[in-house]
């Protein structure tokens, strides 16, 4: 076991296999022989975005029936290493194939169902950028599948809550006339996430083509997890799991099969805990560019229409 330690003598337990006294449990290999280690009924949250079987530089493109039958192991172990009152999420987006495109979460969903999971949200994961598609309306949201085990599951939804647009908002008439209408916590952030993809410009971008912004698996880990609950992504890249679970005072488990990934989610926490690692925060608005610079470039552009007529 590694265990790193920041100027204030904190310390982070880094095992590179399953061993319930670490804090972060990284493995390198193949993702069902760190699931096998991990004991029925340990995970509060099981998240994760597996590989798409698009051809990206870390997946061999196998046939939809074989990805399907990869991705049922993952998933059976998933759901034993789950608490009764856990939650697994599978964030998914299209499969692609001559132009065609088949939604994951569609085909996926039956294994869940099969398995006896509860379907809670479809939760659309909307973000600004991506490919500019040619012979069909650009792809701009991916899905996350949150399934729960039981009827009786963590929602910590006051840990999640979102400014109301409207804070202030009173009744006008009846009994409550002149209180707050709204939850004065705020307002539930709703089944649609608007949250930046990690592009190049992205604080937390690294090598990898396809990694999680922190703030999408935070906005999991504080609602559907207790803090010491254990969060496992079995496909983990450069950690982005693990990172969003220590800064909540959770515990991580998660493997890749790049050495190089499992590498920099290491460095990524060494930065984490010694305060150093730039991150998203949860919460930032969306940058919109001001309605002055949309004016500006309006009355700009009707100014060469202009000059060009005289
Ligand atoms: C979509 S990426 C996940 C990225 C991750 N969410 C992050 O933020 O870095 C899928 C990952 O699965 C890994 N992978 C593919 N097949 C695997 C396997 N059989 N076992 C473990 N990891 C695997 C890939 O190397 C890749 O990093």
């Amino acid at each position: 076991m590694e265990i790193l330690t920041n100027l204030f003598g904190e310390t982070l337990k880094i095992s590179d296999k399953f061993d319930s006294e670490a804090d972060v449990v990284l493995y390198t290999g193949d993702t069902l022989d760190l699931l096998k280690q991990i004991p029925d009924e340990t995970a509060e949250l099981v998240v994760t975005s597996p590989p798409y079987n698009i051809g990206k530089p870390y997946e061999k493109k196998v046939s939809i029936n074989e990805y399907l039958e990869q991705q049922k192991r993952v998933i059976e172990e998933a759901v034993r290493i789950t608490r009764e009152y856990g939650s697994i999420c599978w964030q998914v987006g299209n499969y692609v194939e001559n132009g065609r495109i088949i939604p994951l979460d569609v085909i996926l969903y039956p294994i869940f169902d099969r398995l006896g999971l509860k379907l809670r949200n479809r939760i659309v994961w909307h973000f600004g950028h991506g490919l500019h598609a040619k012979k069909r309306f650009s792809g701009r949201y991916e899905v996350i599948l949150w399934f729960t085990k039981s009827d009786d599951y963590i929602f910590n939804l006051d840990a999640v809550r979102v400014p109301q647009k409207y804070p202030n908002k009173k009744y006008f008439k009846g009994p409550k006339k002149g209180l707050l209408s709204g939850n004065p916590l705020g307002k539930n952030p709703s089944d649609v996430w608007e949250i930046p993809n990690v592009k190049a410009n992205h604080p937390e971008k690294t090598i990898h083509p396809a990694q999680f912004p922190v703030e999408l698996v935070e906005r999991l880990v504080l609602a559907l997890t207790n803090p010491g609950g254990w969060v496992v992504d079995p496909f983990i890249g450069v950690g982005s799991t693990a990172i969003a679970a220590i800064l909540h005072n959770r515990k991580s488990a998660g493997a890749d099969i790049v050495p190089e990934y499992i590498k920099i989610a290491k460095e990524r926490l060494k930065l984490l805990i010694n305060g150093e690692l730039k991150l998203r925060p949860l919460g930032k608005p969306i940058y919109k560019p001001p309605a002055s610079v949309e004016n500006y470039r309006k009355t700009l552009f009707e100014q060469i229409l202009r000059q060009e007529k005289e």
